[in-house]
């Protein structure tokens, strides 16, 4: 792994699972560490975590709701103002929703959250990742990927809702987004790849307020892969001199994998693209 001394990094969904050891190992390799993350609580529970296990002093927490669009903007204003500069952005943060739930703006919280307060994100920290000599954008999306569809009629899956029908969705974007961009910053110094990372004990599809989802979380643990083993392709892809080149790829176990024709289709990439704009505002 490349030495990151010097170089500064945001980490999404930082307080659990692979966010948490992700923000980790980057700051042990000497990045200054920006924890982005929606519970001042767990967030601050996590940062006190991070520096204990990676000895590092140089990890600050930053509060930024992924399902509310002000909360982006006010976070990136403030990013802003204190770093002139991003080198790495991981967007990780993720739910899984059994129950249909909408975002502050209205949109269905899976595809809300992890495509596109993502989307947004990256929008607004694009001119500090442009400051950076070689600015590396790593997306979490997932083999779910392969049953998801964009639904252009009912986006927001008022009809017929189920988790995985939310989330293959919100993880198909994840790609479409990642080739999109990778495809618009062809003349940058900035890659643009998405991973997807195993079956990793976490805590994901938890529910944050009742616990619901614990209880089968530790029956398939000892199956599932560590939140480490988990992390590692993008902390890779966020860190390694060797994949200072790739863009627009998805990899698994630190190999480019090659998807199904719905992510590589450029005229859905290109809709999706219009699509999301218009949700965020942008056009
Ligand atoms: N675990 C797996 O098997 C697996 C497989 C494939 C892909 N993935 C992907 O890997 C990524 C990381 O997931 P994980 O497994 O590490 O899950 P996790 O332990 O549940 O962590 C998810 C993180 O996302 C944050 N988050 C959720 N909603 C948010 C919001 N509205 N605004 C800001 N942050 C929000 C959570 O914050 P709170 O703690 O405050 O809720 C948490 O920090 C996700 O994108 C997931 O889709 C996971």
């Amino acid at each position: 792994m490349g030495k990151m001394t010097g170089k500064t990094a945001a980490v999404t969904g930082a307080n659990s699972g692979m966010g948490l050891v992700t923000v980790v190992e980057l700051a042990k390799l000497g990045a200054h560490v920006v924890m982005i993350c929606r519970s001042r609580e767990r967030g601050e529970q996590a940062l006190e975590q991070a520096k204990k296990q990676s000895g590092s002093s140089r990890i600050e927490l930053m509060l930024c709701d992924l399902g509310s669009f002000a909360s982006i903007k006010a976070f990136a204003a403030a990013f802003k103002q204190k770093h002139a500069r991003l080198d790495v952005l991981v967007n990780n943060a993720g739910v899984v929703s059994l129950k249909r739930q909408l975002t502050a703006d209205g949109h269905e919280s899976q595809l809300g959250v992890n495509h596109l307060g993502h989307f947004l994100l990256t929008h607004e920290l694009l001119e500090p990742i442009k400051q950076a000599p070689q600015g590396r954008i790593v997306n979490l999306s997932s083999g779910a990927h392969k049953a998801g569809k964009i639904h252009f009629d009912d986006p927001t899956l008022s009809k017929g809702y189920n988790v995985v029908k939310g989330y293959a969705q919100s993880k198909l974007a994840n790609i479409l987004f990642t080739k999109e961009l990778a495809r618009r910053l062809a003349d940058t110094h900035i890659s643009v790849n998405c991973v997807h990372p195993g079956a990793v004990a976490t805590n994901i599809g938890v529910d944050r307020n009742t616990g619901f989802g614990k209880a089968v979380h530790r029956l398939l643990k000892p199956f599932f892969r560590t939140p480490l083993e988990g992390a590692a392709t993008a902390i890779y892809l966020a860190a390694s001199d060797e994949a200072a080149g790739l863009t627009g790829h998805y990899l698994i176990d630190n190999k480019i994998v090659a998807t199904s024709s719905k992510t590589t289709n450029p005229e859905l990439a290109h809709r999706f693209w219009t699509w999301s704009e218009k949700q965020v505002g942008l056009t």
